[in-house]
């Protein structure tokens, strides 16, 4: 009896050991490079991004459509979108480890995008995220989340996870060693997957507040209003010139004269988790009407706090 259960608690312990001996993606010890600059260059794909064009991107909406239950905006800030990897030419893939797929309705339905896609399965198991960070005691990411990353007509955790299994499954950095890639986190929380979403969770916020775009452009006296349109030429140089490079504009309506979103364009030296992102210039022309009045709404009354 003695030694078979000494095999028994020996042996899971050194199957963990092994996995950790062949691990080796330190990136602490892997000089960085910026992304997308050399990828020749690339020793690890868990240290520096292959698809490396990474965007910063945010939303300006006027309400949450949850309001009733106490979803509200965030005063003078815009929210987060999300962090995106892009490929070096401005092309992208999404959906892209569908053994990390948490999106309740995944948009596209495909990986591709395309009725010949893999179909990308419903996730029906309810919302991961906030039982993952309270799990680990994440409570102040939490509550920046919820402040700052905001759903429109549907609870929050739909749109993290829908963010996570979209767009954080590209990103090689936080690969979990689906598909034959590596698995970058080695012993590092329970399981591979909970370390890359919280990894990713925290590289969004590290890459959200270096973009202060309320304050850049109130500092320009470009404030919401209602009353007053803005030239689009006018909130694009107050943003290039703070930011570093010209970003992306949204813009919706008939006539594209409704500002709801920025992407700002980076590579990123070494992970995106580091948060050390160079500006770049879009690769995306802006879709606001250049012509006439540009409207920064003001948020519906009741929907901000
Ligand atoms: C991991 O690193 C150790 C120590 O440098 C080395 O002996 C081992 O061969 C490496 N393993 C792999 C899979 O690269
Ligand atoms: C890119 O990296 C490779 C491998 O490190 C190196 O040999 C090459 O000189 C680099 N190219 C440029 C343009 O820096
Ligand atoms: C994806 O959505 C389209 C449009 O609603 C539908 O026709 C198609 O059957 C869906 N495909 C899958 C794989 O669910
Ligand atoms: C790893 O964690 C994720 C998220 O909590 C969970 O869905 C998955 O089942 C876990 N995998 C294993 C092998 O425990
Ligand atoms: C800009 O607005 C004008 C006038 O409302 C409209 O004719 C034009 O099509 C708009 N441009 C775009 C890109 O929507
Ligand atoms: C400003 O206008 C937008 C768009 O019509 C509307 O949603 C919002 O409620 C308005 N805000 C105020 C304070 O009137």
């Amino acid at each position: 009896m003695f030694p078979l259960l000494t095999l028994f608690t020996v042996l899971p312990l050194m199957a963990s050991v092994d996995a950790w001996l062949s691990d080796n993606h330190t990136c602490a010890l892997t000089k960085p490079i910026y992304s997308c600059e050399n990828t020749t260059a690339i020793v690890d794909t868990c240290c520096t991004p292959t698809e490396g064009l990474v965007l910063v991107t945010q939303y300006w909406d006027t309400y949450t459509g949850l309001e009733s239950e106490g979803s509200v905006l965030p005063k003078e800030s815009w929210t987060i979108h999300g962090l995106w990897p892009d490929r070096c030419d401005g092309s992208y893939g999404q959906y892209c480890d569908l053994s990390r797929q948490y999106d309740p309705v995944p948009s596209p339905n495909t990986t591709t995008g395309k009725p010949d896609g893999t179909p990308v399965p419903v996730w029906e198991g309810g919302d991961v995220i906030t039982p993952l960070l309270e799990k680990y005691g994440k409570w102040d990411l939490l509550a920046f989340m919820q402040k700052f990353w905001k759903s429109q007509n549907s609870p929050d955790w739909t749109f993290w996870q829908h963010e996570f299994s979209k767009h954080a499954t590209c990103f090689t950095t936080y690969d979990v060693g689906f598909d034959g890639a590596p698995d970058c986190y080695g012993l590092l929380y329970e399981n591979s997957t909970e370390a890359s979403i919280i990894d990713f969770l925290e590289s969004v916020v590290k890459a959200d507040i270096q973009y202060p775009t309320y304050q850049w452009l109130s500092e320009q006296g470009i404030t919401p209003s209602n009353q007053t349109g803005y030239e689009f030429q006018k909130i694009q140089d107050a943003l290039t010139a703070a930011s570093g490079a010209e970003p992306y504009l949204g813009c919706t309506g008939p006539t594209r004269q409704v500002l709801t979103e920025v992407w700002y364009y980076t590579h990123s030296y070494g992970r995106p988790q580091d948060g050390f992102l160079k500006p770049l210039d879009q690769t995306t022309k802006s879709n606001c009407n250049a012509t006439q009045p540009i409207w920064y709404y003001e948020r519906t009354q009741g929907s901000e706090y």
